[in-house]
C-alpha cells in the first residue's frame, strides 16, 4: 500500500467515526448552550467545569466593564454629574464636558466601541473635540471607558453611572492618545477622580455625610490629583494626614492578583471582599455589604454613624455578580514588559540581589512578590509613617505584589506615591535596612523590578 493509500484509509475511517459520533456530540453541545446551570452533562463533569469557566469569564468581564450596579441614582440622581457633562447648551449646567476636557482628566475611549465612520474621522482629525455634544455621542456609543450614559426617550442624557473599568482600565492608545483597545486591570494613573467628582453641581450630600461645608469637599477633591482616590474618606473623614499630606492613595493595578491573599494597600481583605466593598460603599451601587469592623466609631466615625457595617438593598444588584467578577479579576495576568524596555543583563544581576544581599524576596516572595499567607507589616517595619495604615482594620501595610510594576510608574510608588521613582524606593530600603547597596546595585534592582513578571 502506498503512503497516500494508507492515509486515505485513515481519513475514511475518521469520517466514518466522526459520522457515528456526531449526533451524540451535537446533542451534548446543545444541552450546554441551552442550559447554563452546571449539571453533569453527557460529556462528563470536566465539560461542565469548562463551560462554567467560559460563563464566569464572560459574565465577569461584562460586569467589570459595563456594570454600574444601579449607581446611576448616586452619580446622576444625587450628584447630577450628567448635567455638568451635557452643559447648558444641551440642557444641563455650565460649559459641559468636551472630549478634550474628558481626555484631559484621564478618561479613556474604547476604540472598539466606536462606529467605523467615527474612527476614520478621528484618524483624520475631523472630530470636534471641543464640543460637549461629541462627548454625548461617545457616551451613546458606550465608548467612554468606565462611564455609562443613560439616555431618555427624547435622546437627552438623563443620568450617568460608573463602572469598575473607570479606575482599573486604561487603553493602548492605538488610535490616538487616550483612545484604543481596553487594557483591563491596568491602573488608570491619568484619571483625575477628584476633578471629575468636582464637576458635580451639587455636592451637598457628600458635605452632609462628612459633616463639613461644600467648599471644603471641593478643596479636598481638588487636592487628590491624577491617579488617586481616597477610599477611606467616606469611612473616617480623615482627608489629610497629621503632616498635611493628602489622604488619597494611588489607584493600584487590579491584575496579577491570583494567589495573593490580601488586597488594597492596607490589606482590607480578599479580592471579593474588596469588590463588594467598592461596589456598595464607593460606587454607591445597590447591594449587600456586611463588615462589623466598620461599626467602630473610634476608627471609622463616618461609617459607624451611617451604618456602613451593614448595608442592604432590595433588589440586590451586586451579590449575584460577585462570583464571576472575582473569577475574571483573578484571570487578569500581570502583563509582561515589552522587549527592550529594560536592560536584561542588569536585571539578571538585580534578580540575584533581590533574593540575596538586598533581602527583598523575604517579603516580596517570587513569583507572587508578596507573602503567601498573611502579607501585612507595620509602618515601622518598612520605615514609613502609619497614617494610611491606621485607617484600615489591621493598621498595617500590605506587601505590594510587584509583577507588572512597569505599567504604573506614573504617579510614583508606595500607597501615596511618596517615592517618585523605583530607584527612590530602593534607596529608601537601603537606608532603612542598612543594605549598603552601591549605585550599580540600585540600577540592577530597578532593572529587575521593571522586568517583572520574568517567569
Ligand atoms: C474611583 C476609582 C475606583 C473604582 C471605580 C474602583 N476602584 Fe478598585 N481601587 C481603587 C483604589 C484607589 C484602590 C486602593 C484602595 C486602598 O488601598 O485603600 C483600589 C483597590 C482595588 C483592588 C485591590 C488591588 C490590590 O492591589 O490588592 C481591587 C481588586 C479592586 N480595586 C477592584 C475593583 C473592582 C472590581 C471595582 C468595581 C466593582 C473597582 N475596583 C472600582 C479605585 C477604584
Ligand atoms: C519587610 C517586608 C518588605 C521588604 C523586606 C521589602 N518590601 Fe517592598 N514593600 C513592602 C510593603 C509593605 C510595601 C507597601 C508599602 C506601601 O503600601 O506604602 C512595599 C512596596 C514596595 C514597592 C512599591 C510597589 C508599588 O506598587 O508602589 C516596591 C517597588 C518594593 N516594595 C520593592 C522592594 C525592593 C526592591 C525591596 C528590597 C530592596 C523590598 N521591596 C523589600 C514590604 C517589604
Amino acid at each position: 500500500m502506498t503512503r497516500a493509500g494508507s492515509a486515505g484509509v485513515f481519513v475514511a475511517a475518521g469520517i466514518a467515526l466522526g459520522l457515528l459520533f456526531m449526533p451524540l456530540h451535537a446533542a451534548g453541545e446543545q444541552r450546554m448552550d441551552d442550559d447554563p446551570t452546571p449539571v453533569v452533562g453527557r460529556r462528563g463533569f470536566d465539560h461542565t467545569v469548562d463551560a462554567n469557566v467560559r460563563r464566569l469569564m464572560n459574565e465577569g468581564q461584562d460586569t467589570f466593564r459595563h456594570d454600574t450596579f444601579g449607581d446611576e441614582d448616586f452619580w446622576g440622581g444625587t450628584l447630577r454629574l450628567h448635567e455638568a457633562i451635557e452643559g447648558a447648551a444641551n440642557g444641563g449646567v455650565g460649559p459641559g464636558v468636551s472630549p478634550r476636557t474628558a481626555l484631559g482628566v484621564g478618561l479613556k475611549v474604547d476604540a472598539e466601541a466606536l462606529p467605523r465612520g467615527v474612527k476614520k474621522q478621528l484618524r483624520r482629525g475631523e472630530i470636534d473635540l471641543d464640543d460637549p455634544a461629541t462627548t454625548l455621542a461617545l457616551l451613546r456609543a458606550d465608548a467612554v471607558v468606565g462611564v455609562k450614559g443613560v439616555f431618555g426617550a427624547d435622546g437627552t442624557l438623563s443620568s450617568v453611572g460608573i463602572q469598575c473599568a473607570l479606575c482599573h482600565t486604561t487603553v493602548d492608545d492605538t488610535l490616538a492618545p487616550g483612545v484604543g483597545r481596553r487594557l483591563d486591570g491596568w491602573a488608570n494613573r491619568d484619571l483625575n477622580v477628584g476633578a471629575i467628582v468636582g464637576l458635580s453641581p451639587d455636592l451637598s450630600s457628600v458635605a452632609t455625610l462628612l459633616g463639613v461645608d461644600e467648599p471644603t469637599v471641593r478643596a479636598v477633591l481638588a487636592s487628590w490629583g491624577p491617579g488617586r482616590f481616597d477610599a477611606e474618606l467616606f469611612l473616617d473623614g480623615r482627608a489629610f494626614s497629621p503632616a498635611g499630606g493628602s489622604g488619597a492613595t494611588l489607584i493600584p493595578p487590579a491584575f496579577g492578583l491570583a494567589g495573593v491573599n490580601l488586597h488594597t494597600w492596607t490589606g482590607w481583605g480578599g479580592v471579593t471582599y474588596w469588590n463588594a466593598f467598592v461596589a456598595n460603599l464607593e460606587m454607591h451601587g445597590k447591594g449587600t455589604f456586611v463588615d462589623a469592623r466598620l461599626a467602630d466609631p473610634a476608627q471609622f466615625p463616618v461609617a459607624a454613624a451611617n451604618g456602613f457595617d451593614d448595608v442592604r438593598s432590595s433588589p440586590d444588584l451586586i451579590t449575584p455578580k460577585l462570583a464571576a467578577l472575582h473569577f475574571y479579576q483573578l484571570a487578569l495576568p500581570a502583563p509582561v514588559p515589552p522587549p527592550g524596555s529594560f536592560d536584561a543583563t542588569a536585571a539578571a544581576r538585580g534578580k540575584q540581589l533581590f533574593a540575596g544581599k538586598a533581602g527583598c524576596a523575604g517579603c516580596h516572595v517570587p513569583p507572587l512578590y508578596t507573602e503567601p499567607g498573611w502579607s501585612l507589616h507595620t509602618a515601622e517595619e518598612i520605615g514609613i509613617d502609619d497614617f494610611q495604615a491606621s485607617r484600615a482594620p489591621d493598621r498595617r501595610y500590605r506587601t505590594s505584589p510587584l509583577a507588572g510594576v512597569w505599567t504604573h510608574e506614573k504617579g510614583g510608588f508606595y500607597h501615596d506615591g511618596r517615592f517618585a521613582t523605583l530607584a527612590d524606593v530602593v534607596r529608601h530600603y537601603d537606608r532603612t535596612f542598612g543594605l549598603q547597596l552601591t549605585d550599580g546595585d540600585v540600577t540592577d534592582l530597578v532593572e529587575y523590578l521593571r522586568s517583572l513578571p520574568d517567569d
